[in-house]
């Protein structure tokens, strides 16, 4: 098939995009804005490959995006191209409307236009917004907290009112936690393992009781090109990795498999609105024949392995624009923070 993945020079979108290429056989175009967590060292094995076109620019681009699905005659769309991370969406909230609904908008109006086969919007599980006890189900409402999750929301229920009024046929699917290689270094996982390696200090948000649902990046694309060719339009699917762990687990596990002592755990001020839990029931997803593979411990393990071997890769990402970001958002927090040992008592 002939698929336009959009941000597929990001973090989750390059994984996608090498396994559709290399391991399904299908042809991608790839459209990406290249914006600050876009790395174009994320497509090396496979930037010159037959069936990869890689295209710079942006889903809101109108004119592009009618010229690539007409040049190109794109069978499919999988979006996921987005603002993504919580904190800068605290920071420049308007960013993520501009990308996460606007941006979806102009793509899937192009798409719907264009009368493709299919469009599968990737959304997040943080679209059901805090989820104190059980699991979020695809009917429940959604009540999302943060500028981030909103602007998702916006995306996702706009691309299903395209079933509802066009019976165009979209898909969306709500991932959880998303780890692995690649992974842009603002995120939890990949700050605190090469801050670690660093031997600098891991700064855990309020008590680190808050729980995530952590799910391996192949196992996020292999459940997402699933419902691209399985699901039912019209249909949302929860993907989850049925692993879930507090904060301060998962910043102990870093620690110890990189040999670290726990004492670089800082305990800093929360994020405003902090979520406490996330927790997706794929029970759906599991019935239409999905279910992830990689066991957290063993990715975990993988994950931190993989960061120790291409050091080249985030220390570059980390000398640029990240620096500047990092000072905003953690220099205060840093200073008033306290081990995390000490709050424990
Ligand atoms: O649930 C799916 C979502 O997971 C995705 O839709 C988002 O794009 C992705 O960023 C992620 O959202 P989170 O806010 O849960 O991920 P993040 O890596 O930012 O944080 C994970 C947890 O760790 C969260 O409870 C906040 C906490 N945290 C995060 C950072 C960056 C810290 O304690 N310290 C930190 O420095």
């Amino acid at each position: 098939m002939r698929i336009l993945v959009t941000g597929g020079a990001g973090f989750i979108g390059s994984h996608l995009v090498r396994r559709l290429v290399l391991e399904s056989g299908h042809e991608v175009v790839n459209l990406d804005a290249l914006k600050y967590s876009g790395n174009l060292s994320n497509l090396k094995t496979i930037e010159a490959h037959a069936r990869h076109t890689f295209v710079h620019g942006d889903i809101g681009d109108q004119p592009l995006i009618e010229h690539l699905l007409r040049e190109h005659r794109i069978e499919g769309v999988i979006n996921a191209a987005a603002e993504t991370h919580v904190d800068r969406s605290i920071l420049d909230p308007g960013a993520f409307a501009r990308t996460d609904v606007v941006g979806t908008g102009v793509l899937i109006e192009e798409a719907r236009r264009a009368g493709l086969q299919r469009f599968l919007q990737v959304s997040t599980d943080e679209v059901y917004g805090n989820v104190e006890t059980g699991m979020s189900t695809e009917t429940d409402c959604l009540a999302p907290r943060s500028p981030y999750s909103a602007s998702k929301a916006g995306g996702d229920l706009l691309a299903l009112s395209y079933w509802t009024t066009y019976r165009f046929r979209v898909m969306v699917t709500r991932g959880s936690n998303t780890y692995g290689p690649n992974q842009y270094p603002e995120k939890f996982v990949p700050l605190f393992v090469t801050n670690a390696i660093d031997e600098q200090p891991l700064p855990l948000y309020g008590d680190g009781r808050q729980r995530r649902d952590w799910l391996a990046v192949e196992d996020h694309c292999s459940a997402i090109e699933h419902v691209f060719f399985q699901g039912e339009p019209g249909q949302i699917y929860n993907i989850g990795g049925g692993n879930e762990w507090e904060n301060i687990a998962v910043a102990e596990q870093i620690v110890r498999h990189l040999g670290k002592s726990r004492d670089l755990i800082r305990s800093v001020q929360d994020r405003l609105g902090h979520d406490r839990r996330y927790a997706v029931d794929c029970s759906k997803l599991r019935r239409l024949g999905w279910s992830p593979v990689v066991p957290f411990e063993e990715g975990l393990c993988a994950t931190v392995q993989w960061y120790q071997k291409h050091e080249d890769w985030w220390r570059t990402i980390k000398s640029g624009e990240f620096r500047q970001y990092y000072e905003q958002q953690y220099r205060q927090r840093l200073q008033e923070g306290v081990t995390e040992t000490r709050v424990k008592g």
